[in-house]
């Protein structure tokens, strides 16, 4: 059997992170996989999931099984925290399921549109995070591109993006992320959300919105608002989101698919297909998480602690930005558009063979794209980094 088979290329991310994690130079720096580090270098175990934690050790009574819908206190709970004031015009036609992480959330949201059109194609933003294409593709579905970022990878093509939304055809799905956009920290503006609106519910093809970084970017309800919009205005859209980055819970796999439908009885419908769908995949989520989250949620001073811990996260990941970008500028070699930008990521444009020399002569790992994730700095390796861009031949925007 296996013989047949050839083996897969390395994934760019998860790859790079075990590059690093076997780099024995101390001085290394991981710019590569989206994940928050404090100055320290830390990725803290935030103190409102502590404080949830113990209690839910204290509390927790059974192991036995929850069900396909998991733990229904955090998929209320997280569905409000998306949705926001838009939830309340729109709430018997909306339903959310924990799943296993964001990618499973995407997933999930596939095998949905799978079974609702066989033929459907899904669009991506040119470019996208790298496993959209790959998770899409592995549901059996086709998928296409729509311009998103403009030459120089500092802002957005928003002309042409709309263009491309009014070729695409009902019964397509159109992905576009809510903010923090990963890889370029180029989010939608306003305007272009009220057009991409007035677009899909002209054409009827269904926005798949993907919410990784809710809180990251311009705080918890600004970087909902794309969402909100398309929730209060359209008939139809799915919601993928992720509790990785805002809750720092990677490991312990939670996030969440919604369901818009057109009405309650097709939400309804949706719904069981897409619960047929995790039965036959994973069966259930993991509980530990997902019960964590809907404590922060539910006790006003965790979740009070919980807002705070996230602001400051926030706000040491604008100030790398910051900083970055003076010293570039500073250095002769100014990328501005990392001030205008949101969220942990943004590219930087490098000559061929700029990454491997940031890993192989600094010890600084990016991705090959020229993604960097810009929480993965502090005050000193922001300096160190923009010395190596200038060393390894990086002229500025
Ligand atoms: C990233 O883009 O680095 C993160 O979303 C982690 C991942 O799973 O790729």
């Amino acid at each position: 059997m296996f013989e047949t088979l050839q083996a897969a290329a390395a994934d760019p991310i998860l790859g790079l992170m075990a590059r690093f994690r076997e780099d024995q130079r101390a001085h290394k720096v991981d710019l590569g996989v989206g994940v928050y580090r404090d100055p320290s270098g830390r990725t803290p175990v935030m103190r409102a999931v502590h404080a949830a934690e113990r209690l839910r050790l204290e509390e927790e009574d059974s192991k036995s099984y929850q069900g396909m819908l998991g733990d229904v206190a955090f998929d209320a709970a997280i569905q409000s925290l998306c949705f926001g004031p838009s939830e309340a015009g729109i709430a018997d036609r909306l339903a959310t399921v924990h799943t296993p992480g964001g990618t499973a959330a995407l997933r999930t949201a596939a095998d949905l549109v799978r079974a609702a059109r066989p033929d459907a194609r899904v669009w991506l933003a040119d470019p996208s995070w790298d496993n959209h294409a790959p998770i899409f593709r592995a549901a059996g579905l086709g998928v296409r591109d729509y311009p998103y970022l403009d030459p120089a990878r500092s802002g957005l093509r928003s002309a042409e993006l709309l263009e491309t939304l009014e070729t695409v055809p009902a019964g397509d799905a159109v992905l576009f992320q809510a903010s923090c956009h990963n890889p370029s920290g180029v989010d939608i503006d306003a305007a272009t959300w009220e057009r991409i609106a007035e677009i899909a519910g002209r054409r009827g093809f269904l926005p798949i919105l993907d919410m990784a970084y809710q809180g990251l970017g311009d705080g918890l309800d600004a970087d909902a608002a794309g969402l909100r919009l398309l929730a209060a205005q359209l008939p139809e859209m799915l919601l993928t989101s992720s509790c990785s980055k805002n809750f720092g819970l990677y490991r312990e796999r939670i996030g969440a698919v919604s369901v818009l439908a057109a009405s309650a009885e097709h939400t309804r419908v949706a719904m069981s297909v897409l619960l047929r769908g995790i039965r036959a995949n994973y069966s259930m989520p993991p509980a530990h998480g997902a019960a964590v989250v809907a404590r922060v949620l539910a006790r006003p001073d965790l979740r009070a602690d919980w807002e705070q811990e996230l602001a400051g996260m926030r706000v040491h990941v604008a100030g790398m930005r910051d900083r970055l970008a003076t010293t570039l500028a500073g250095l002769g070699c100014p990328r501005e558009a990392l001030r205008r930008q949101r969220g942990m990521f943004s590219f930087v444009n490098l000559p061929a063979d700029g990454a491997r020399r940031l890993r192989e002569e600094h010890a600084i790992y990016v991705l090959e794209s020229g993604r960097i994730n810009l929480a993965g700095l502090n005050d000193d390796s922001a300096v160190r980094f923009a010395h190596a861009l200038q060393a390894v031949g990086f002229t500025g925007d």
